[in-house]
């Protein structure tokens, strides 16, 4: 609902006043020299100050003085006094930086991205920040896709849980609560399908896969109430999303509600005439405000030609008078009018900045990202005892990500980190390894010397993986392997007929098999932020059991692609037997190497007494858990469903639910779901989101592999 504040304002702006309020620019054309620019090309864009002076956001500038006089210099020259709106990428982490969001969601505990986000939030608005740009929450089954880092999988139930969950943790309860930020999810729609992996491709969607997989997450966000929703760089049924009237329009605003403000990713607005959708920047401007885009990053189309489409009677004036309305009223309620420097404060920064509250809760986050994949019962590591340490991944100090713009270090090396556990640790083949921005780490010949000073250690730990630039936006690779030299270099060490634990740092499931049978135990170490050494380290010494659980596939090979747990039977499954024509691949079994949902403890659980009955009218599926072993384990129980036959072929399995519970030595617990229509639900021939009757397959289990299963009639 709008105010008579806006009302008046918008009647007194003049059409250039109001299209500088859709129009958002790096901070470079304020004359800036630091603002950050690594989020697409910066190209000139040819408008002069006059226009500058009108615009009504920037992005990724940082620093609560700064900002300030930014603001200052800005609400100086304007002449309605209309604050600016300072966004900007903190995804995972500003100063102290959380895992990146699929290793988050590997925790299979949403608690923790509302932490993570909460605290980035904090940490932002001290320096000044509006508004960000997350959650991405783009449905992933690529890893050849460098940005899968970014969301939070291959599910779209955990998806949505975990999009709920930051942006609850970016907003708050309301804008008005201290050092809480507005949240823009991203990218609207279904980028995350880019065909074959390749960035800024177009995406190949059936309608329904469209809603009933890649949909969800961005509605869990319009549902918790976010502020902005950001296009994509893809174009889906052969429009470009940012001019995609049906997404846009049709969808988000009429059928989901959406009251918020509408943002372009970073110059797609252009790429609409780039797409070939559009002649040029005239007919890229009409089409884009008529799809309702509201702000314009990055190119400068709405200024340059949205008074002259008005003016020749190609686009209506309610149009831009709407916009402008969605971003005043985005204004007002970050309370810009009445103060334009919201929350920023440079003794907040110094305060709040990795404090050591913020320290503590990051490691706590990280040590749940992390998934231990393979142990063969050589993990946690034995009280005493020397380590050989080797590999690129042991002694660099940043395992980020692809997306931090404000501090990069970690707190320790890993090496550093288990030497402060104690352990006598003997370090190879860490130095030397390339440049980062050669790619993967590579080695050269003098590794054979390297290696003899491990020829006493009674462990190896190798850290190998990718670059955290090799992942992220831009990113996208058809090798996913480790680079040849980090397996030579682990087949190498194997030589020493010591256990050998794989650490492996990578923002994408990697194709690791290769090294499988070679490594004793293996852990997926992603990019954990901040106190990425100290987790790891708490994990391998055991004093944080690993209780990780994969929120995307891992394939045998990147010629499975796209393998996912949730997929469809086929008219010919393949069961297995050695037989030609059935669904298969005639070198490669249709399994991933690891599922989703799996992940290793040091202890060991059994799942008994599963069953489905009536309760009280309710239908409730329960499992009574066993630990197994004499150590406290964080057991995530998950239920899957099957709809057996429906009037649309439904998934072999899909998520409907988890529960964390904590085992202590020995300890059994009875876990119980209820069963509920709307669980069971699924968007139809005619999209309506319906329940049909009919059997259904209620799985209980440890992983999506790994369940038992009973079927139910209901009606
Ligand atoms: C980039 C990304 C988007 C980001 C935006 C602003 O190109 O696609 O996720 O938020 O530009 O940096």
């Amino acid at each position: 609902m709008s105010s008579e504040r806006i009302e008046a304002l918008i009647t007194k702006m003049t059409i250039e006043e109001k299209l500088g309020q859709m129009t958002q620019l790096s901070p470079f054309f304020w004359g800036v020299e630091d603002g950050v620019d690594i989020t697409g090309p910066l190209e000139a864009l040819s408008i002069d100050n006059s226009v500058v002076s009108r615009l009504g956001s920037t992005l990724n500038y940082f620093g609560a003085d700064k900002l300030k006089k930014l603001q200052d210099d800005y609400l100086e020259k304007s002449r309605l006094k209309i604050p600016m709106l300072f966004m900007a990428d903190v995804i995972y982490g500003y100063k102290t930086v959380f895992p990146i969001p699929l290793a988050l969601s590997c925790s299979f505990n949403p608690q923790n991205y509302h932490d993570a986000t909460q605290i980035v939030a904090k940490e932002s608005a001290a320096s000044g920040i509006h508004l960000t740009f997350a959650p991405m929450s783009d449905l992933v089954r690529d890893p050849r896709w460098g940005r899968v880092m970014e969301s939070p999988g291959e599910d779209p139930y955990l998806n949505a849980m975990m999009t709920e969950a930051a942006v609850r943790g970016f907003q708050g309860d309301s804008l008005n609560d201290k050092g809480t930020i507005a949240a823009c999810v991203k990218h609207f729609a279904g980028y995350g399908a880019s065909q074959g992996g390749r960035d800024y491709n177009w995406v190949e969607l059936s309608k329904h896969s469209l809603w009933q997989y890649y949909l969800p997450s961005y509605k869990a966000a319009v549902d918790a109430g976010v502020k902005m929703v950001m296009t994509a760089f893809n174009v889906i049924d052969g429009i470009p999303t940012s001019a995609n009237k049906s997404l846009f329009r049709d969808i988000l605003r009429d059928k989901w509600g959406f009251k918020g403000v509408t943002i372009s990713d970073y110059g797609a607005i252009d790429e609409t005439v780039i797409n070939g959708l559009v002649k040029d920047g005239y007919g890229a401007a009409k089409a884009c405000i008529e799809a309702g885009i509201d702000i314009e990053m990055m190119s400068t189309h709405y200024v340059q030609y949205g008074k002259k489409l008005v003016e020749e009677g190609r686009l209506s004036i309610d149009l831009i008078n709407q916009a402008t309305r969605n971003i005043l009223m985005l204004k007002e309620e970050l309370g810009l009018f009445d103060n334009p420097y919201r929350y920023a404060d440079a003794k907040e920064e110094q305060k709040l900045h990795k404090c050591k509250e913020h320290l503590k809760r990051a490691r706590e986050i990280a040590r749940e990202s992390i998934v231990l994949l393979k142990n063969n019962q050589i993990l946690p590591l034995e009280e005493n005892g020397s380590i050989g340490m080797a590999g690129p991944f042991v002694a660099v100090d940043s395992t980020m990500g692809g997306w931090v713009l404000g501090d990069d270090k970690n707190s320790f090396t890993l090496e550093e980190a288990i030497r402060e556990k104690g352990f006598d640790v003997i370090t190879s083949v860490t130095k030397g390894l390339g440049a980062m921005q050669d790619g993967c780490f590579d080695i050269e010949d003098w590794v054979e010397e390297e290696i003899k000073k491990l020829e006493h250690c009674d462990v190896i730990i190798v850290g190998v993986g990718e670059n955290a630039q090799d992942t992220g936006e831009g990113a996208s690779k058809t090798n996913i392997r480790l680079s040849y030299n980090q397996e030579k270099l682990i087949y190498r060490l194997k030589q020493l007929n010591k256990p050998l634990i794989a650490i492996i740092f990578s923002g994408r499931p990697l194709e690791i098999k290769p090294i499988v049978p070679v490594c004793d135990a293996i852990i997926e170490a992603w990019f954990l932020g901040t106190e990425s050494s100290g987790a790891l380290a708490d994990v391998i010494t055991g004093v944080y059991n690993p209780s990780g659980r994969l929120a995307m596939s891992f394939p045998q090979t990147v010629g499975q692609i796209p393998v996912h747990y949730n997929c469809y039977n086929t008219g010919r499954p393949y069961s297995g037997k050695d037989e030609r024509y059935i669904s298969r691949y005639l070198d490669c079994s249709n399994e991933p190497l690891y599922p989703f949902g799996y992940g290793l403890s040091y202890g060991e659980t059994e799942y008994t007494e599963f069953k489905v009955e009536t309760v009280k009218n309710k239908m409730i599926a329960s499992v009574i858990v066993i630990n197994k072993s004499n150590v406290e384990i964080k057991e995530t129980v998950q239920l899957y469903i099957r709809d057996v036959y429906a009037t649309v072929v439904r998934p072999i399995k899909e998520l409907k639910g988890f529960r964390q519970i904590v085992l202590k030595g020995y300890e059994k617990q009875r876990v119980e779901f209820e069963i509920t229509k709307e669980m069971l639900k699924f968007y139809r021939y005619d999209y309506e989101y319906v329940f049909e009757e009919g059997e259904f397959d209620i799985m209980i289990g440890k992983n999506s592999a790994d369940t038992q299963m009973v079927r139910k009639y209901i009606s």
